[in-house]
């Protein structure tokens, strides 16, 4: 994208609102933006997080974000605070107090890549502690099948298509509830995992 389609595209999300950013390419990737939506409600998280933390996290962090990328843009365009509101937005959407399990597709290339999701779990606990600093834990799918476990430092990328689960461990996500201890926070996030969200990203990872 050059700088002309650049801004018309900004133009046309000023001038017919936010849900034409869903089709624009901002010039960060090949893929579209399909997994932005315009808006979302604060999710319900409690007791596994809780409502006074989430609302902090949601209210005092993501909505300034939000109000800034998609009231700004394109006249100021802040990468990072873009990458910071897509980022959320993925990490909300991927989490759910209402259960869910796995389709087969998604347990077998966990299964594969991991013995089994168990195993999975205890690896990300571990990505944990070797992080220093802040940003976003990210279970994608590579290849289409291999399942991987990355870290984004900051909010230097957003998440691509591949990305099936992430999670913010930046302080703010945590600090109110669990202190230091993010493999508390960790084990609380692993009972939230919307796997509807995570089976429909592994099929368009899939289809990239
Ligand atoms: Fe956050």
């Amino acid at each position: 994208m050059n700088r002309r389609e650049f801004i018309v595209c900004g133009a046309t999300l000023v001038a017919t609102g936010c849900i034409e950013l869903k089709a624009c390419n901002l010039g960060l990737g090949k893929e579209p933006n399909d997994l932005m939506p315009p808006f979302f409600s604060l999710p319900d998280l409690s007791p596994h997080i809780s409502l006074q933390a989430n609302q902090i996290h949601y209210n005092e962090h993501f909505v300034p974000v939000s109000n800034y990328v998609l009231n700004e843009y394109p006249l100021v365009y802040d990468v990072r605070q873009y990458n910071s509101y897509f980022n959320h937005c993925h990490y909300w959407q991927g989490l759910s107090i209402e259960p869910s399990i796995p389709n087969n597709f998604v347990k077998e290339i966990i299964k594969e890549s991991w013995g089994s999701f168990s195993r999975l779990y205890n690896a990300v606990k571990e990505k944990c502690f070797e992080v220093t600093g802040s940003g976003w834990l990210v279970v994608k799918a590579f290849d289409s099948r291999e399942i991987v476990i990355d870290f984004i430092g900051n909010d230097d990328e957003k998440m691509r298509s591949n990305c099936l689960i992430s999670i913010d461990i930046w302080e703010h996500a945590y600090y109110l509830d669990f202190r230091y201890d993010v493999e508390a926070y960790i084990d609380s996030i692993v009972n939230l995992i919307n796997w509807e969200v995570v089976n429909q990203r592994a099929m368009a990872a899939q289809l990239t």
